[in-house]
């Protein structure tokens, strides 16, 4: 009888142990953006490496609403942030751009394409508020994003602690870190891997740049215009040699006068000269993206276009760049403003919008 029990006694022990033990493994492998630009300007930090099992993690978590931490206010990134728009909201549920949050408030600008921004290390959102220099990255923009009225307007103990329930995170946190001590550091840091990791470089102009496919002869009168001072665009907005299509600086771009009370690049640096300046956002996927410039002011590309044309106004801060303004515009032809847009289409990818590497894994 004694023997039975010591027998069962020990088979507990060890069964007990065995549910400890994590049935999975933790083999880091690194995540490779597959694209041959700018290998040495990725904006990666030290503690937070890119790793496959870390984008898998964090591309759940992007996708998950119960980041909000409340079952009745459920939101996650991709609420806001939708592949089919270039990760931006679109204007089906929110005519002008900007998102309402959980508190009922919207979002004080629009929405920016959240492509290739392992390549930008000025700082992000419009005013560049989020940067290195201050101990920011895109890893902050998670709990910034869970809290924040105008988004997710949740709690931070409580979003942790729904993530926590769900049992098929413990694999997936074991997988990507080691640990499957689930807290907001490790949130935070796979969601940053899982944004670092959606990259789009496979435009038209892509194709043409490869060799793989011809521009039309009204893209290539487009390009010209783009990349000479006719248009003037490839002094802040990038070329076939950046093929980011920004040059991810702060520019104030002509649109005002006034700056009165504007959340622009001086709100962060504190220097007046940079009134008016925003960040210089992409032109890939510009079509999908609309509406345009921080404050949403232009709906289509005719009426940015149209703008840029004759709307150009002089203060003393706009950018020297800006080469046009001291006329009030570019001042071209329609036939001329229908190249222009015809190449600014041209840096579309709509396999992008389907690709499945940053869709949905919840369906
Ligand atoms: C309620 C809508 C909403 C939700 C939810 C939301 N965002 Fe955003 N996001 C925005 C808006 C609007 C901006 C532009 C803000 C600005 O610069 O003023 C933005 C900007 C960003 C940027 C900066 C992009 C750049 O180019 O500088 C990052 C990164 C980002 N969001 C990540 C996230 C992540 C990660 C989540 C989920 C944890 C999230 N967002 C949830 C609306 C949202
Ligand atoms: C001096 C720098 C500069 C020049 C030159 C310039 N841009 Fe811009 N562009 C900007 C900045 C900065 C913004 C964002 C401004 C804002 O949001 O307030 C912008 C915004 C845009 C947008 C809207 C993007 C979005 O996501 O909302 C488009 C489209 C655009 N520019 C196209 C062009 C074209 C086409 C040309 C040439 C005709 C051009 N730009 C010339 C700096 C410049």
């Amino acid at each position: 009888m004694k023997q039975l029990l010591l027998f069962f006694a020990v088979l507990m022990l060890l069964s007990s142990c065995a549910s400890k033990m994590p049935q999975y493994t933790y083999e880091p492998v690194p995540y490779e953006l597959g694209v041959p630009f700018f290998p040495d300007s990725v904006n990666i930090p030290a503690n937070n490496p890119m790793t496959v099992d870390g984008v898998t993690l964090g591309r759940y978590l992007f996708y998950d609403q119960r980041l909000s931490g409340d079952p009745k206010k459920p939101m996650s990134c991709a609420t806001c942030h939708k592949q089919e728009h270039s990760f931006e909201c679109g204007t089906e549920l929110f005519p002008d751009g900007r998102p309402v949050g959980n508190s009922g408030k919207k979002t004080p600008n629009v929405m920016l394409s959240l492509i290739n921004l392992v390549w930008n290390n000025s700082g992000y959102f419009w005013n560049g508020y989020v940067n290195k220099e201050s101990g920011k990255n895109i890893e902050t923009t998670v709990t910034m994003a869970i809290t924040a009225p105008h988004e997710m307007d949740g709690d931070i103990n409580q979003a942790v602690k729904l993530i926590k329930k769900d049992k098929r995170y413990r694999e997936l946190f074991y997988k990507a870190f080691g640990t499957d001590e689930i807290d907001i550091d490790l949130i935070s840091k796979a969601i940053a891997q899982f944004v670092r990791s959606i990259v789009s470089f496979n435009s038209k102009f892509d194709r043409f740049m490869a060799g793989e496919e011809q521009l039309s002869k009204s893209e290539m009168r487009g390009l010209m215009l783009f990349t000479t001072e006719r248009a003037d665009c490839f002094h802040c907005h990038g070329s076939p040699a950046l093929p980011l299509w920004t040059n991810n600086l702060f520019m104030n771009n002509a649109k005002d006068i006034d700056f009165e009370g504007q959340n622009d690049r001086s709100a962060v640096t504190q220097n007046p000269l940079d009134k008016g300046k925003y960040r210089v956002p992409t032109l890939r996927n510009i079509e999908f993206t609309a509406p345009y410039m921080h404050d949403g002011r232009f709906k289509t590309l005719d009426d940015v276009l149209e703008f840029y044309n004759n709307g150009l106004k002089r203060s003393p801060y706009i950018d020297p760049l800006s080469i046009n303004t001291n006329h009030g515009g570019m001042h071209l032809s329609a036939q001329d403003l229908k190249d222009l847009k015809a190449f600014l289409l041209t840096l579309s990818d709509t396999a992008f919008l389907k690709d499945e590497r940053y869709g949905n894994p919840w369906k």
